[in-house]
């Protein structure tokens, strides 16, 4: 395979980049650090500026690189691919006190396969080698077809060879409804490469830290605080567990006896269709009752991007500002192919 010389601005780094693997795949492996969050065209965060030289700027959604930014030399990162030598230009600085894990790609086999609540899958999945991670970062898990699918991480970075994923049924999708809810089995090998993301916990902020998770996007949240337990819990936290009835709260006993064990852990669910410990409502609407002021915390927020969003000005109107409020979006193809209103929201920030 044809490899080009791919030079990053401003670092001047020059690095070796093959005709079919994309920009920002060649540069994580690299361990330079761009930024970036769905590695699949979707979200916009990957984008940057071409210098010198063409990429082929591949699957990337109209909506987040519009054909005036094309025309401009922009390009996301994330599924372009060189066509000769080209220099690039992007974000290269990253966050204070967090590390940059090099993506390579492991193999593994699956320990166990266990269904946590309607339509959830926890999969244990034991490597070959560690996989080093900071907590809240993602694995591309490859598909039998080829193609490939971004999973949070729900373990402890700290065990790196066993690693834990929580996965959604969606109907009609490939990775869940045509695998991993259909034929993925115990002892099957499986392929995936990282860590990958920007959504990850920062040990520098001292601020209390709010988790707030839709869904299966509890499965960073629970690496986050397996992570914060083991390195001597220096930061305060409340997790907020969103789902539509108790039957979906799963680790439901799990994070009550970790809250049980770790006065520095509170655990709040949030079960919007029933009453649940005397209480119901989504997690912004709970939230906005908990902390009608959240100005001198810290929050990270992970699920479906409907979720996300309106957490994310729930926590506005309580004074939480952009620079206090980290986000991973759950994109998937439907949203992908629905575009503009989750891309161009003037709240997004990764
Ligand atoms: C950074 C990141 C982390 C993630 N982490 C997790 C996680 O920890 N747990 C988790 O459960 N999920 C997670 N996701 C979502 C996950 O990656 C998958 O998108 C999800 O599991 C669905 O994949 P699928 O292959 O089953 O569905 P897909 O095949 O991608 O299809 C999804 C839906 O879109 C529809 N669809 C497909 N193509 C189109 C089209 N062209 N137009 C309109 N509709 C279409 C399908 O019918 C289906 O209903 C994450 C996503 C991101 C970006
Ligand atoms: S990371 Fe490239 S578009 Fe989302």
């Amino acid at each position: 395979m044809q490899t080009y010389t791919l030079t990053v601005e401003p670092l001047g780094a020059e690095i070796q980049c093959r005709a079919d693997q994309t920009v920002l795949d060649a540069c994580l492996r690299e361990g330079i650090w761009l930024p970036h969050a769905c590695t699949h065209g979707t979200c916009g965060t990957c984008k940057a500026q071409v210098l010198e030289g063409e990429l082929d700027l591949g699957d990337a959604s109209p909506y987040a690189l519009l054909d005036s930014e094309r025309d401009e030399g922009a390009a996301l990162i994330c599924v372009a691919t060189p066509k000769g030598d080209v220099t690039i230009e992007g974000e290269v600085d990253a966050d204070v006190g967090v590390v940059v894990h090099p993506v390579r790609d492991y193999s593994g086999v699956v320990e166990s396969l266990d269904d946590v609540a309607p339509g959830v899958r926890r999969l244990r999945i034991r490597l070959t080698e560690p996989l080093r991670f900071n907590p809240g970062q993602y694995v591309q898990l490859n598909l039998p077809s080829g193609e490939n699918r971004p999973y949070s991480l729900a373990s402890n970075p700290a065990e790196g060879e066993l690693i834990e994923l929580h996965v959604k049924r969606t109907a009609d999708g490939a990775a869940t409804d045509g695998w991993i809810f259909k034929d993925l089995a115990v002892k099957d090998e499986v392929s995936l490469s990282g860590p990958y993301g920007r959504f990850s916990f920062r040990p520098a902020r001292t601020e209390k830290v709010l988790l707030l998770a839709g869904g299966t996007g509890l499965a960073p949240m629970k690496s986050i605080i397996s992570h914060i337990a083991s390195a001597g819990a220096q930061h305060e936290v409340v997790l907020y567990h969103g789902v539509a009835t108790a039957e979906d709260l799963y680790e439901d006993s799990w994070l009550e006896g970790f809250a049980a064990e770790h006065d520095w852990f509170d655990y709040r669910p949030a079960v919007s269709r029933q009453e649940h410990n005397g209480r119901s409502g989504r997690v912004p609407a709970l939230l906005a009752e908990d902390f009608p002021r959240a100005a001198g915390n810290v929050a990270y927020i992970c699920g479906s991007p409907e979720f996300v969003t309106d957490t994310m000005k729930a926590l506005m109107k309580a004074r939480l500002f952009p620079r206090d409020i980290y986000r991973e979006d759950f994109f998937d193809s439907a949203d992908r192919a629905a575009g503009s209103t989750v891309v161009r929201s003037p709240l997004i920030r990764r």
